[in-house]
């Protein structure tokens, strides 16, 4: 396909002149958003945008398009609908079943089925890759920017919602692509700075062997999680984590002390076996929002879209959307007490799977974590990322974790390695298709997808995913 990023901007422009004109004729908008950090960045960005221009919304969290979303819809007051990070995958479901809307979808996800009836904006329509170049948050934002160069205050966050869906995953840890110009007008406005630092998790705001064992991307093992470990590693990097009776926090480490850091931190990896050059995944850009208090984790992008993840994965996504809208004080603070039970589920997942190695089950292109006894259906997503980028299983597989659903479906949350992705696979068209066959619904992107599919299709479902995935394994030459 040919790449058209002019082509791609008139897009965004005739989304903006036709949302604008939806509004002067009154229409109450149903905002739908994904309820990841992405999502709920989106989601703050198209409400503001929509609310400068006198509409009257009404908010959804969304977790999956499924018939009965689709009936929902429907049924919905709402004359006009704005789906945000999510609906590309599903767009002749939504053509058939959502009639009498004005439907948009503002999306970056892998598409399936047409668009007739439907005004959607996806890079992938241009060639672009919105896997990589550009979020949910980044979509929202182009065209709340050609709504008005008001809504240009509200680049940080599509920057917040790029980074949470690792957009920064490459060798320098740097946002590139279509993300560049969100960047650009970010910095301009002076709203943002970007630096390059170790990138571990409250640079600003934590004692740093908190950081680092707070750091889960990249997964340090030993270290991710291990409080006392990363206590001791510092002591013997001769780092001293306290000035007086003040904990330091990287921002205090001297350019040497950082220096002996990263060695103790390669050195401490090699030791135990692993890849030393896990390490190199710490260094890269960081994002600062300008505007935000000094000491606040609402001033670092991954930290802010940490907090964003935590409040929608634990059913509190209107928490995030506050967030996003301005609200701090009280707000944060209980933002906050919802990342640390967050981060305490996730933890307790970890150590359960690891101490439990019968939850896991090898197949030959993938490790498959039953999580249908243990695991909520809202952290799959999470507990999957954290498992692929933590070398606990090799390379070449896939790990896909699944949680039984509410209503006693199996819900899967699948990431690809960087060398599955090497060799071909996408994992978003595979388990579109997949999920359909078996009477479920499924999609994402090439190296993160999921799916929900009927408890009884399970079994057949993940032996015909590796059958798939050992294709690409069997199709590669070095
Ligand atoms: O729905 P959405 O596009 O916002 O979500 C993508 C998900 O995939 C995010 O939760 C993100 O953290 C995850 N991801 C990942 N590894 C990547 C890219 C994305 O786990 N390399
Ligand atoms: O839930 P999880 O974080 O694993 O989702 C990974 C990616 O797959 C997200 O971008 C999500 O929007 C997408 N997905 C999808 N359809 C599903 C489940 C997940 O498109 N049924
Ligand atoms: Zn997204």
């Amino acid at each position: 396909m040919v790449i058209s990023h002019n082509l791609f901007m008139s897009k965004i422009r005739d989304a903006a002149e036709e949302i604008t004109s939806t509004i002067s004729h009154n229409s109450h908008f149903l905002v739908g958003y994904h309820f990841d950090a992405d999502g709920l960045a989106a989601a703050s960005i198209i409400t503001k945008a929509l609310h400068r221009i006198g509409a009257t919304i009404h908010l959804k969290v969304v977790k999956q398009i499924d018939l009965e979303t689709l009936e929902n819809f429907q049924r919905a007051t709402s004359d006009a609908i704005v789906l945000v990070d999510i609906g590309s995958g599903y767009l002749d479901l939504i053509n058939e079943l959502v009639k009498s809307k004005r439907m948009f979808v503002l999306d970056h996800h892998q598409m399936n089925g047409v668009a007739d009836e439907i005004m959607h904006v996806n890079p992938h329509l241009f060639g672009i890759d919105g896997g990589k170049e550009l979020s949910g948050a980044g979509v929202a934002y182009l065209v709340a920017k050609a709504m008005s160069e008001e809504n240009i205050d509200l680049s940080p966050l599509a920057i917040v919602g790029s980074v949470g869906d690792m957009q920064d995953k490459n060798d320098r840890r740097e946002l590139r692509g279509l993300n560049s110009i969100i960047l650009r007008d970010a910095v301009e406005a002076g709203l943002l700075k970007v630096d390059t630092d170790i990138v571990i998790y409250g640079r600003e705001t934590r004692p740093i062997h908190k950081a680092l064992s707070h750091t889960v991307n990249p997964f340090l093992p030993g270290l991710s999680g291990e409080e006392d470990n990363c206590l001791a590693l510092l002591a013997s990097a001769s780092i001293p984590v306290k000035t007086g009776d003040r904990w330091r926090t990287l921002m205090d480490l001297t350019k040497d002390e950082k220096q002996r850091m990263l060695s103790a931190i390669v050195d401490y990896l090699t030791s135990k076996g692993f890849e030393g050059s896990t390490a190199i995944n710490l260094i890269g850009n960081v994002y600062i929002l300008l505007k935000e208090e000094l000491w606040t984790p609402t001033r670092d992008a991954r930290e802010y879209a940490t907090l964003l993840n935590a409040c929608g994965r634990m059913g509190r996504p209107s928490l995030a959307i506050a967030l996003g809208l301005g609200e701090r004080g009280a707000t944060l603070e209980e933002a906050s007490r919802v990342l640390s039970e967050h981060r305490k589920a996730l933890a307790d997942y970890i150590s359960f799977i690891n101490s439990n190695r019968k939850v896991v089950e090898s197949f030959k292109s993938m490790v498959v974590i039953h999580g249908e006894d243990f695991i909520n259906e809202n952290l799959t997503g999470a507990v999957s990322s954290m498992l692929s980028s933590s070398e606990t299983f090799p390379d070449w597989c896939a790990v896909v974790v699944s949680a039984k659903t509410k209503t006693g479906d199996i819900k899967i949350s699948a990431r690809a390695s960087e060398e599955l992705t090497r060799r071909g696979v996408n994992l978003g068209s595979i388990l579109q298709n997949l999920a359909r066959k078996y009477g479920g619904f499924g999609g994402g992107h090439d190296v993160a997808a999921g799916a929900q599919i009927p408890n009884s299709k399970w079994k057949d479902f993940i032996e015909e995913l590796d059958c798939e995935l050992s294709g690409f394994s069997e199709k590669w030459n070095p």
